[in-house]
């Protein structure tokens, strides 16, 4: 992007943006991308330690101006504390990007993993944005970016209650797309497939059996780019001809191809 239209970015999106889960992977690269394109920061997650690294090497580089937020969206509280740090804030653009899965069969799925999972992945950002639209229709201008998946787009074997978590998203940000385009709020909903984070190491996951695996930089650039391309979009030229085909195929063998190559990811 040239310095024209990183400017034109700024005044669209800006000066202000907030970004979830900014502390890892994708949510990372869309902190440093948004500096690049001269955005003040508001960052979100629990390891404020990190938070605090990057806010000051943005700052360093870039110039803006980036505040940390430390809090667990776990805990229903925690819409209420970002809200707070928002305050006074002028946020043009919402990246509600945390979020993490939880990979296996669904019986063995932890009851307690399960309910923050959904309260991170679904109850947060649907009420966060909630309380964040208000000043976005008052200005008549902005963004928000919902980081979804792919596994949003159909069931994954496997994956059952975090694909069901992202279909949430993705119909979240589908319903708000309809709703604010006509007030000048782009809303994308953004479908990553594999990207070399921390997120698959943590699912217990061979990363090694993943194909096309793509960079945060990568995934959060598209978005940034195709911001008013919505109401969905996959990132990757590859990934999206492969859902393309996958959602036009017969479901029951969709279902089957994707449990085989989730089985073959998951062995111990
Ligand atoms: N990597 C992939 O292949 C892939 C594919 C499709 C979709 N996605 C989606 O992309 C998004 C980002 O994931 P990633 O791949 O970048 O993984 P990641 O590197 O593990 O980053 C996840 C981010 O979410 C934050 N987070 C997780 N739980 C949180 C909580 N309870 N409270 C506050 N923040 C929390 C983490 O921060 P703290 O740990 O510091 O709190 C971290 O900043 C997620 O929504 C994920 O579902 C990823």
């Amino acid at each position: 992007m040239g310095k024209q239209e990183d400017r034109a970015f700024a005044e669209h999106y800006g000066p202000v943006a907030l970004v979830t889960g900014a502390s890892s992977g994708i949510g990372d690269a869309f902190a440093r991308l948004l500096a690049a394109r001269g955005l003040d920061l508001l960052l979100v997650a629990r390891r404020r330690d990190r938070l605090e690294a990057l806010a000051g090497a943005l700052h360093e580089q870039y110039g803006v101006r980036v505040e940390v937020c430390e809090a667990d969206l776990a805990d229903p509280a925690a819409v209420d504390r970002i809200v707070e740090a928002a305050r006074g804030l002028d946020i043009g653009l919402l990246v509600s990007n945390a979020g993490f899965g939880l990979k296996g069969a669904h019986q063995d799925t932890a009851p307690a993993r399960m309910a923050d999972m959904l309260q991170v992945n679904c109850a947060a950002p649907a009420q966060l944005c909630q309380r964040l639209i208000p000043a976005l229709v008052a200005r008549g201008r902005g963004g928000i970016v919902f980081t979804s998946s792919v596994e949003g787009l159909m069931g994954m074997p496997f994956s059952a209650a975090y694909s069901a978590s992202k279909g949430f998203v993705n119909n979240l940000g589908e319903a708000l797309w309809g709703e604010l385009a006509p007030q000048g709020i782009d809303v994308l909903t953004l479908c990553p497939s594999s990207t070399d984070t921390e997120a698959h190491a943590l699912q217990g996951i061979d990363s090694s059996t993943l194909e096309g695996m793509m960079s945060p930089e990568a995934v959060a650039g598209e978005a940034l780019d195709h911001l008013a391309d919505g109401p969905v979009w996959i990132a990757g030229e590859h990934n999206r001809q492969m859902f393309d085909a996958m959602l036009s195929m017969p479901r029951r063998d969709a279902l089957f191809s994707m449990a085989d190559a989730m089985r073959a990811a998951l062995k111990p």
